[in-house]
């Protein structure tokens, strides 16, 4: 289905690197106008490029989503530029920053996490919930993690987000069910983006970690940021018309360490 967003408004955040911007370039190419929105510009404003270059319409919003007015004004960008809101995906978020057991965990990054992961997220639903009512329906994709469905060791607060990501888009599922307004989640596990190579566990610098790393993933290979938005643009479309509330998990979680075949090959381009 080429144009299958045509005349539709889709409105991203993270819209400058990895999932978020694989996100808003695949939605513009099915027909969807885009509000790019991230605290990167630079990265976004790339993804505005790489949109405007085949043909597509996308608009660049400077936002921070752990700051509410931000998060009004990505909805508010939406609507002085295209008229409407119909697609969310909220996929801005930030790691954990350091590997370190909970009792140890620095107070000022967990509370850095909680803002982005959590609160903004929160904000940012909350804000287009406003706009989807005012306008009879529409879809919201949350960008959770696997570290959402289980525990993640030395990651306490990005777990901690994840999960509270889920709950969330569950609850709001069930809120708006009968007002046309589908919430659900996508929860990856290793996916091939700045987030996780350049990250908490620096995998580009790390070739050894990079191997046992990938070959703990059950496909025994990382995602692509493709793979994710293809999964978010179906869930946002009317395709999954029936589904709401669901924390769709992308590629097998991690298994134990004993189940890993020793020297696989990693089919990683970095390292
Ligand atoms: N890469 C993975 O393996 C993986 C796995 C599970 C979940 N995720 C989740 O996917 C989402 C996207 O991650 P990614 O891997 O593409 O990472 P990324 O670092 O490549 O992109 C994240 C984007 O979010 C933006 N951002 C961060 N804080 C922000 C804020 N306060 N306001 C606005 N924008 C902000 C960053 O500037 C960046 O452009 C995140 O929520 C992440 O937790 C990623």
């Amino acid at each position: 289905m080429p144009n299958r967003f045509t005349g539709k408004v889709c409105l991203v955040s993270g819209a400058g690197s990895g999932i978020g911007q694989e996100t808003a370039i695949s939605f513009a190419r099915k027909g969807a106008k885009v509000i790019a929105a991230d605290l990167n510009e630079e990265g976004a404003r790339h993804t505005v490029s790489s949109i405007d270059a085949i043909g597509g319409e996308a608009v660049f919003i400077k936002s921070d989503i752990s700051k509410r007015v931000d998060t009004e004004a990505m909805v508010q960008a939406a609507l002085e530029h295209f008229g409407r809101l119909d697609h969310a995906v909220n996929c801005a978020g930030i790691t954990g920053g350091v590997s370190i057991p909970t009792h140890e965990y620095p107070e000022d990054r967990w509370l850095q996490v909680i803002a982005v992961n959590l609160t903004g997220m929160w904000y940012s639903v909350k804000a287009q919930l406003n706009q989807m009512l005012k306008q009879g329906g529409g879809t919201i994709v949350n960008v959770a993690s696997a570290a959402g469905l289980k525990g993640h060791p030395n990651n306490v607060s990005y777990s901690a987000t994840k999960h509270g990501v889920i709950g969330l888009t569950k609850t709001a599922a069930l809120e708006y069910a009968t007002k046309h307004i589908r919430v659900n989640a996508v929860c990856p596990t290793a996916i091939e983006t700045p987030m996780i190579m350049d990250g908490r566990l620096n995998l580009r610098n790390n070739q050894e970690l990079l191997e046992k790393f990938t070959n703990e993933q059950a496909m025994m290979r990382m995602g692509q940021p493709k793979e994710v938005a293809d999964v978010i643009l179906w869930l946002s479309s009317d395709e999954s018309s029936f589904i709401t509330g669901h924390a769709c998990q992308l590629m097998a979680v991690h298994l134990p360490s004993s189940w890993v075949v020793p020297g696989k090959k990693v089919n990683c381009k970095f390292g």
